[in-house]
């Protein structure tokens, strides 16, 4: 599903990410870790085509994504979801719009909106906030339209980026209980998180990054 073979990403001639090769099987849940600077995002941002890679080749869905034309992103884009720290619901627009709003940029008919953006809000347990605006929303609820938002397009691979940051331990948890039905559903998950507690209870594959570098890969406890 995902292939990085000798992966480096440059920032002003620093590594960020050092001869990373690396698979994701369709179906895995994947927690990437390390210390702050350890390129977790970079890493992210490589598998969603926000960034280049520099050397090395990264295959998603078996295309080799530097061979994607720039009009081609989009198109790869609607079969990933991401959750990402800078990408906040716009305030103006209720909760519903905000899910709505990938498929409203695809051209999906009225109906078919409808549909797919209830079923989305209905899996992280939002329908009854669906037309409140955002600012309305606690963080856990804003956190949850977010990857009520990620998910609407029925994703092959979700992407998040600390998605549990300045969480209280019980919200942390039911948010990766949803990242765990969501996987459940097949879809293949990469998660970035600092959260030690998150990774005893997810239990899943654990790839460590230090310093760029892949310092290890952990399957489950049995
Ligand atoms: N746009 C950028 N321009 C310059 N340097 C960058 C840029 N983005 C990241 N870096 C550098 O690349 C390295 C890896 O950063 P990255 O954001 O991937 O780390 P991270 O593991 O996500 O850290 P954190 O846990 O703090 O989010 C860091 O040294 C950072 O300073
Ligand atoms: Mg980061």
């Amino acid at each position: 599903m995902i292939q990085l073979f000798h992966v480096w990403k440059h920032y002003a001639k620093r590594p960020a990410l050092s001869d990373i090769t690396l698979q994701v099987e369709k179906g895995e849940f994947v927690l990437l870790m390390g210390p702050s600077g350890a390129g977790k995002t970079t890493l992210l941002k490589l598998l969603f085509c926000a960034e280049r890679a520099d050397d090395g080749q990264i295959l998603i869905q078996g295309k080799n994504v530097a061979r994607i034309k720039p009009s081609g992103v989009p198109y790869l884009r609607r079969t990933m979801g991401f959750v990402f720290q800078d990408f906040r619901l716009l305030q103006k627009k209720t909760v519903f719009d905000n899910v709505a709003l990938p498929l409203l940029v695809q051209g999906l008919s009225s109906f078919d909106i409808r549909r797919k953006a209830s079923e989305a809000l209905k899996a992280v347990g939002l329908e009854h906030r669906k037309e409140s605006r955002p600012a309305m929303l606690s963080a856990g609820e804003q956190q949850r339209a977010c990857i009520a938002r990620a998910i609407v397009n029925s994703p092959l691979i979700l992407l998040a980026d600390e998605p549990t940051g300045n969480m209280d331990p019980d919200l942390a948890a039911d948010i990766m209980d949803l990242f765990k039905t969501i996987n459940a559903r097949g879809t293949t998950l990469v998660i970035a998180t600092h959260n030690r507690q998150v990774v005893e209870q997810v239990n899943r594959r654990v790839v460590t990054l230090a310093e760029g570098r892949l310092a290890s890969d952990v399957g489950a406890r049995q």
